[in-house]
């Protein structure tokens, strides 16, 4: 009795475990950084506002959990920012507490007005990521970009960060990002897009294509946007041709099938979003016809 009891758990336990463990042994589907060929997973975790205030360890555990599922599952681009109050620290204590460093990508900003200030900056952001090299910091928002970027590139060629950047995610911004993007080499831009919100697309993405930059989206949900406009909508049925399950997959296949962008940074928090989100680097992508259809749906809720 006792054993067939044991069986039974075993048996509940293993089928339970079955769609996790089959999930982190498929591959996520990757896209390279044109200067460099490395290939990245489409999906990689945005640590803005969730991150930022200092957690109690109560606190640390879903951040915690988050992290390691992301891990678990193959992901590695981890998006942060000096001014996302104490995300770099609680990111970089994380990391090194699940000792997952190797298998990451991480990634922050500089956002400073002068030369010493960004310097200071950046190596705050060395301490609080506890790590040696930094696989990428970008100008955030412009910011004394022709100063930052002179930093950045001594830095790169010097081996302590492996890729250099800018970012925005204000349309205002635009018309300055695209005139930068024209006259500087940058490996990575980062830019707001998503299905509600295609601006960048109409001369960022391409631009950026033809310059041979990777495209980051920040903002793929517009911060919660999209899943208010659907929020008791069940799926098209266009959805299932894509293998997506649920509303997030759909809007950040949407992005990340765009041909000019390399990854997706959402904001995550949750390791449920993680299992969530990471499914949308799994299966098939939207082509040019569905994207179509996507547009339309959202243009019409
Ligand atoms: N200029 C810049 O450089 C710049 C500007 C903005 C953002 N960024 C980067 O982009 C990242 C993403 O931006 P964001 O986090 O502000 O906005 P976002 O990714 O568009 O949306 C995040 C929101 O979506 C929710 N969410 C995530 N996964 C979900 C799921 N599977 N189901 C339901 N809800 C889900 C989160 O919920 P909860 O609230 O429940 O966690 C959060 O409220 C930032 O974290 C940052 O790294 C960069």
């Amino acid at each position: 009795m006792q054993t067939d009891r044991r069986r039974f758990v075993a048996g509940a336990l293993a089928a339970a475990a079955l769609p996790a463990a089959a999930a982190a042994q498929e591959r996520l589907i990757t896209k390279p950084i044109p200067s460099s060929g490395e290939q990245l997973p489409v999906i990689g975790i945005g640590t803005a506002r969730r991150y930022e205030a200092a957690p109690s360890e109560a606190e640390k555990a879903p951040l915690r959990g988050t992290l390691k599922r992301f891990h678990e599952l193959g992901g590695k681009v981890i998006d942060t920012a000096p001014s996302y109050g104490q995300a770099e620290s609680v990111v970089g204590d994380l990391v090194s507490e699940l000792k997952i460093r190797p298998g990451l990508f991480l990634a922050t900003k500089v956002g400073a007005d002068s030369p010493e200030a960004g310097r200071a900056q950046i190596e705050a952001s060395f301490q609080k990521l506890r790590t040696e090299r930094i696989d990428l910091i970008a100008v955030h928002n412009l910011r004394d970009i022709t100063n930052q970027l002179a930093t950045l590139r001594g830095m790169k060629q010097a081996g302590r960060i492996r890729y250099v950047g800018a970012t925005t995610s204000s349309d205002n911004q635009y018309a300055d990002f695209e005139a930068r993007m024209r006259r500087e080499t940058l490996d990575v831009v980062q830019v707001d897009y998503a299905l509600d919100n295609r601006g960048s697309a109409d001369r960022i993405l391409p631009l950026a294509r033809d310059r041979g930059m990777a495209v980051w989206v920040n903002l793929p949900f517009g911060r919660g946007r999209l899943f208010q406009a659907t929020q008791g909508k069940p799926l098209p049925d266009w959805a299932k041709e894509i293998d997506c399950t649920t509303w997030a997959q759909v809007f950040l296949k949407y992005v990340v099938s765009h041909p000019a962008v390399t990854c997706a940074v959402p904001g995550m928090a949750q390791a449920k979003y993680v299992d969530d989100n990471l499914g949308a680097a799994r299966g098939r992508l939207p082509d040019a016809a569905l994207r179509k259809r996507m547009e339309q749906f959202i243009d019409g809720v």
